[in-house]
């Protein structure tokens, strides 16, 4: 294969991990002439990409959001976006947010989050066909969200209604629902009216949630203003959805595609912790994140000027057979910890416990039904972005008791 990769192109999207292999091999800092930026491969690389953020600011986030990595600098508006600070402006408000997700609040949720998932559940197990993302991998996460937060429980299906049209917003990764925008709109405002209000509740009368954890904050030495908290929630929609949402598409979409993987998890459950990070390692909700380099540097031989747009591979990083032996094999016994998915160093995703739990509750539930279904014949089709990857729809469809074997059949074969 000619090496013609370009992270913001629908080519490389159908399928990138050959480009990922190409590029360890043959060019691990490579230059993407479209997209204007520089693409980091390997394991260790990125690893460094990452954890050196004095040679590598992540300022340039905000611009890749967008579908694009922009380096210039950004308006002083934007200056207090946990996801786009560098330390130690970093650290300070990272401790704030931090408090929202101590490990007493994430085991406060994981009774609601069994409940959810039971609820959630209960018609699937008798249905003839339903789509595994919109039944289940898209309701959980926003459920467990507004729950950590604290939206009140006569507005979740309000909050439910509003993240959605926010992400497909945002995002773009939705458009199949057909979200227009005067949606993106209307919803932006209702967030911000219902947030501000519940804020201003919370303040005066704080509860056991992130809301009042934030406010009680608000008038300490690094407070978050009204704004900056209003654009952290909408962080945390981003973040804590589609990336939740993508770990379960493509965990069940990676057992259909390996039986044999799926058949020795059905029979012993203590593989699920495994099942779910070598599906992290295999195929990362998010494929790839965005620095820009701060000064005149070399990378792996090559060298980079200042002020240069870097993309880091999770992804690849993931696959590198340096790091991990027979790197683009599905296999839940290997040790796959280490994997990147979830960032290094400063940014490290911290969602990462509350992720890990809802993949693990909601395998719990789902595994042995996952035998007496299979996919339905439609051609799958990923979320439409870039940066994030994971199934738009999984229709699973139930086996007669005669084809019940077909379950063995790959899910590239059964399309
Ligand atoms: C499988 C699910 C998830 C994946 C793969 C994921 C991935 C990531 C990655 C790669 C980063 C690092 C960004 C960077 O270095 O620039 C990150 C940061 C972050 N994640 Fe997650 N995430 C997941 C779930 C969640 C959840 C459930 C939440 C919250 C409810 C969350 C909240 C955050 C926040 C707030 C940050 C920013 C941290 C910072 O900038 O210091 N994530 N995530």
């Amino acid at each position: 294969m000619k090496l013609e990769y370009e992270p913001f192109s629908e080519r490389v999207r159908t399928d990138p991990y050959p480009y990922y292999r190409e590029l360890r091999e043959h060019a691990p800092v490579y230059w993407a002439p479209e997209a204007g930026t520089w693409v980091v491969s390997r394991y260790e690389d990125v690893r460094f990409v990452l954890k050196h953020h004095e040679l590598f600011s992540s300022d340039a986030m905000g611009g890749m959001l967008a579908g694009q990595p922009v380096v210039e600098p950004r308006p002083a508006s934007l200056d207090r976006i946990l996801i786009l600070m560098d330390p130690p402006d970093h650290v300070g408000v990272r401790n704030l947010v931090s408090r929202g997700f101590t490990p007493n609040r994430i085991a406060a949720v994981e009774a609601r989050l069994r409940e959810i998932v039971a609820e959630t559940m209960t018609p699937l197990r008798d249905a003839e066909s339903f789509d595994l993302v919109s039944a289940l991998a898209v309701p959980v996460p926003v459920t467990i969200i507004a729950e950590l937060l604290g939206v009140e429980i006569e507005r979740s299906e309000d909050f439910k209604q509003w993240s959605d049209d926010i992400v497909a917003g945002v995002t773009g990764s939705r458009r199949s629902v057909g979200v227009p925008d005067q949606d993106f709109g209307g919803a932006m405002g209702q967030f911000e009216a219902y947030f501000g209000k519940l804020m201003e509740k919370r303040r005066s009368d704080p509860r056991e949630d992130l809301i009042s954890a934030l406010t009680q904050a608000q008038d300490g030495e690094v407070g978050l203003n009204q704004s900056e908290m209003l654009v952290f929630l909408l962080t945390l929609l981003i973040a804590g959805n589609e990336t939740t949402t993508n770990l379960i598409g493509s965990m069940v979409e990676a057992l259909y595609e390996h039986p044999e993987q799926l058949e020795r998890v059905v029979r012993d459950r203590s593989l699920i912790p495994s099942l779910i990070e070598e599906t992290l390692r295999y195929a990362p909700p998010v494929q790839f994140l965005c620095r820009r380099t701060r000064c005149e540097l070399e990378l792996a031989g090559t060298k980079l000027p200042e002020n240069s747009a870097v993309l880091p591979l999770l992804a690849s990083a993931n696959r590198d057979d340096r790091q991990f032996e027979r790197g683009d094999e599905f296999d839940l016994t290997r040790d796959a910890s280490g994997h990147l998915s979830f960032g290094f160093g400063t940014h490290i995703c911290m969602g990462a416990a509350l992720a890990r739990l809802e993949a693990s509750v909601i395998t719990e539930a789902l595994i042995e039904e996952l035998p007496r279904f299979r996919p339905s014949s439609e051609p799958l089709e990923y979320v439409d972005s870039f940066m994030m990857r994971g199934p738009r729809k999984l229709v699973l469809e139930r086996c007669s008791a005669s084809s019940a074997r077909a379950t063995r059949r790959p899910l590239a074969e059964a399309r």
